[in-house]
């Protein structure tokens, strides 16, 4: 194991009501604060009334900025930096998913910064400061409610980058597993993908002796197996819910890659699909994960066994070790296609051919290599998406 130092300090506030809560803990920071969400389920669910009733109880003023789309986009970061400077916002509370938080940490960054916030997603600036902020998840999967990260789409070439920064961290986040009854089926089964995707990722190290975290990523990956499948036939199971949403912020919030090297190989490739191609990050990650698996997994065929027997259940031979290890890849993608996930390029209606082209961007030109367990440069990348083809 190698030497960590781990500290998670968003303040989760786990249960049934608990978005009742939200205007007292947002006046701990702020009176005044932008409410920003995405493309009205909140609306039609009733959460945006619950929500402006909390705040007006507590006497917060709020300004609005809706329209947050699945893969959020740049210009409306630059619209809600505006409107935070122009009406002196010092608090931003996300309601939604993945991408509208992603957006408000966008916002709480480029609010205080005096160049183009993109700036920072493609490393020509270090951000130094960042307004606080708090959510409200409505559906398991990115992770980005006790996460360091925001994934920004710039429409300027179709780029889609992250940054990582400790400060961007909510203060808090209200987790109700009620809330996720509403998902649309598709959208559950791509939280599903991405949350697993979140553990693999750190399970896929050169780093030895960590039995531990091992256990840990196996033991989230096994809630995801064991209950995706039941609130796909039950929403409204408020208990599988509940293990879910949990799973789904231990899965991202660092605790599971504590002592070891991580991947994020997979990751870095999807990010260019769903940059170009607007597909739903999870559903590329169901696509891009069981190929980069079946392209790297000789590397360390046992580490691959171990995920296969214990995530699994493969029964293993020690003379073949190499079966078990495909094995494990095979049912992790048939888990995929029975969750109602695309496996391949072309069930995600994806005909064309523009390897070189996301390969080339993902590598920086084939100046830098993506990947902790195996770099990769971009002739491996352009292998590993023809694999994906399907
Ligand atoms: O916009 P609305 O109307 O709310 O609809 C959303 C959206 O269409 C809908 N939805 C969310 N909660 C709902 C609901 N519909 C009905 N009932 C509910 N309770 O679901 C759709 C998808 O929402 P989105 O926020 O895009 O999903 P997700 O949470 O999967 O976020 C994906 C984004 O997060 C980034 C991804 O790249 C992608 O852009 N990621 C962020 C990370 C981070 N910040 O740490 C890490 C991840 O690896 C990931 O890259
Ligand atoms: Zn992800």
């Amino acid at each position: 194991m190698e030497n960590f130092v781990f500290q998670n300090p968003t303040k989760i506030i786990f249960g049934k009501g608990t978005e009742s809560q939200v205007g007292s803990e947002v006046s701990q920071y702020s009176k005044k604060v932008l409410f920003h969400y995405g493309g009205g389920s909140i609306k039609k669910s009733g959460l945006f009334d619950r929500v402006i009733a909390s705040l007006t109880e507590a006497g917060i003023q709020y300004l609005e900025l809706g329209g947050v789309k699945p893969n959020p986009r740049l210009s409306l970061v630059h619209e809600g930096i505006k409107l935070c400077r122009d009406n002196d916002i010092e608090f931003i509370l996300a309601v939604g998913g993945g991408s509208v938080i992603d957006s408000a940490k966008a916002i709480a960054v480029g609010v205080p910064y005096d160049g183009d916030v993109w700036d920072f997603y493609v490393n020509k600036a270090v951000a130094e400061e960042a307004l606080p902020i708090g959510t409200i998840l409505t559906i398991p999967a990115a992770g980005s409610e006790a996460s360091i990260g925001s994934v920004i789409t710039n429409e300027d070439g179709w780029y889609k980058r992250p940054i990582n920064y400790d400060m961007l961290r909510p203060k808090f986040s209200i987790l109700n597993p009620a809330l996720a009854f509403t998902l649309p089926k598709y959208q559950v089964a791509c939280g599903a993908a991405d949350i697993m995707a979140h553990i693999m990722e750190r399970y896929f190290t050169n780093t030895k002796d960590v039995d531990l975290t091992d256990r840990l990523c196996e033991a989230t990956l096994k809630t995801i197996i064991n209950f995706v499948p039941v609130v796909l036939a039950e929403p409204d199971n408020y208990a599988a819910w509940a293990e879910i949403m949990w799973a789904g912020t231990v899965a991202h919030n660092d605790l599971l890659g504590t002592g070891r090297a991580e991947d994020w190989a997979s990751h870095d490739i999807e990010h260019e699909l769903s940059g170009i191609y607007d597909v739903a990050h999870g559903a590329g990650l169901a696509v891009i994960f069981p190929a980069w698996m079946k392209y790297v997994y000789q590397h360390d065929v046992k580490r691959f066994a171990q995920f296969a027997t214990r995530v699994w259940n493969v029964d293993y031979s020690v003379w073949a070790p190499e079966r078990a290890a495909l094995e494990g890849i095979r049912r992790l993608e048939d888990f995929f296609r029975r969750i109602g996930l695309p496996t391949t390029l072309n069930d995600l209606g994806i005909v064309d051919d523009r390897f070189e082209e996301m390969a080339s961007k993902a590598t920086k030109s084939d100046t830098a290599t993506l990947g902790g367990f195996v770099p990769l440069n971009q002739q491996d990348i352009v292998d590993i998406l023809a694999m994906a083809r399907g």
